[in-house]
Order: C-alpha cells, then structure tokens, then sequence
C-alpha cells in the first residue's frame, strides 16, 4: 500500500492510472468492519483501490465534535495493510482548503431536513470535501455506506446535478452482532451507554408507530432528534449523553 499525503505527489501518480478502473473508498478514519467491507467491495470490483481518510473541518457543525473525533491513523493504516489496498491517501487540512474555504457548496432542498435540521451546514461540508476528493482522486466508482442515508441521497443528486462521470455505489450497514450499527462514534460509548445502545435499532425495526418509537427511546433515557419515514427507510438520530447516532433500516425490514 503507498500512503499519500501530498497533492501534488498524487495528481504525478493519477496521471499513470490511465486505463485502469479506480475504486475510491473516501473516509474520516478511526476504520471499522463497515468500511473494510467497502474496501472489499472496492477491490472487487475494480482494478486500482484507493481510500482516502481525512477528517473533514467543514462538515463538523460544532468544534467540540470535530476536537473529539477520533484520530487513529497508525492502527488505520496497520488494518489497511492487511486489506491489500493499493493506496491511502491522506491529505492535510490546509492543501485541501488551499482557498481558505472561501468556496464551498451549497444545496439548498435535501440538506435541510433531517440531519440538516440538527447539524445546520453540515450536508454543505460534506458535499463540498466529496467534491473535492472526487475530483482528485478522479474514480469510476465511489463507495458509501447505507448507515448515513441522507449522505448517499445527497452524494448521488450531487453527482448527477454536476455531471461527474463517476458511478456511486451504496453499500449495506454492517451491524455488531447485538445490532448496533458501527460507527467510529461508537467507540465513545461507556459499557452501560453501549448496553442501553443496542434499544435504538430495535425500537427502529419495531412494528411500533412513529411517536410510539419516539416515546419508547425518551423513557429509555435517550434524546430523540427525529425518527422518520422517507425514501423507503425509517431514518433516526438520538443521543445518548453527549454521543449522538444515527441509523436507518429499509421498510421492507419492518
Ligand atoms: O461518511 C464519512 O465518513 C464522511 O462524511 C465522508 C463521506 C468521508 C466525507 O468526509
């Protein structure tokens, strides 16, 4: 595996990729089982596997979420090392903002439900460091996990609006054998906040209505940003003390 974390040095080896098909696993790090399976699918179904791990400032709607987000690049590279990727690439904040963030992308429908209305600019932030890796790193496919939903919708409409020439391929949460979807964020929670954890996919499967889920989560002790139905999923965000999840599961499972 070559890790990258110039630019410059990666635009001298893009130019080599000619004919080969790029996968492109973009990620903030801190890897778990979901985005390995991403690399598996990756590596399978293209030539050259890159990821990317960076983790993104303008996506973080507050400073303290961003301070305390884990950093664990060396255990990510030893995990990536197993995986046979061909290339990490991990830029720092200043080459990937070189403007001073004065440009950054706005969409004005999507972003501002949901997850939008909780985490205000976070959707812009997002978009505008997907942009940019996938201008960078110029894949014919990109992989997304189904755990952050909205993010696939967006990332895909985002895609089309702006013709890139780039095909989005969403990929299925991978879940802890008690159900909880992996997150990096879950490596936060204490035994007893991971225990009581495990009731937010269950109540989000239940045959239980929208309020009911809603009621059921607040006497459980946790804060309920939203449950929702939409785009044939039921989508969900709570918190647990200061640790927020989210997850989602199809209608079809319910
Ligand atoms: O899902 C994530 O880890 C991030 O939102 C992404 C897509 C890597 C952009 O920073």
């Amino acid at each position: 595996m070559n890790i990258v974390s110039k630019i410059d040095d990666w635009q001298a080896i893009r130019k080599t990729l000619t004919h080969q098909k790029i996968g492109f696993v973009p990620t903030m790090g801190h890897l778990h089982a979901g985005h390995l399976s991403l690399c598996e699918s990756a590596k399978r179904e293209n030539d050259v596997t890159v990821m990317s791990i960076f983790v993104n400032p303008t996506q973080f709607n507050q400073k303290n979420d961003f301070e305390k987000y884990p950093r664990t690049l060396e255990n990510d590279i030893e995990l990536l090392r197993a995986q046979q990727i061909d290339y990490l690439f991990a830029p720092d904040e200043k080459s990937m903002y070189p403007d001073d963030y004065a440009f950054q992308l706005h969409e004005t429908a999507i972003s501002r439900e949901l997850e939008g209305e909780f985490r205000p600019g976070h959707f812009n932030g997002m978009l505008t460091v997907v942009l940019k890796l996938l201008n960078l790193i110029q894949p014919s496919r990109a992989y997304f996990g189904e755990k952050d939903f909205q993010q696939l919708v967006l990332i895909k409409k985002m895609v089309t609006a702006l013709f890139l020439p780039i095909e989005i391929i969403s990929c299925e949460t991978v879940r802890a054998e008690d159900g909880l979807a992996l997150s990096s964020r879950n490596s936060r929670l204490n035994p007893s906040q991971r225990e009581k954890a495990t009731q937010f996919p269950e109540l989000l499967t239940s045959a239980f209505s929208l309020p009911q889920i809603r009621e059921q989560l607040t006497s459980a002790g946790f804060k309920v940003d939203y449950i929702a139905e939409k785009w044939g999923r039921r989508l969900g965000a709570v918190w647990l003390d200061d640790i927020r999840l989210i997850d989602n599961i199809s209608l079809e499972k319910v």
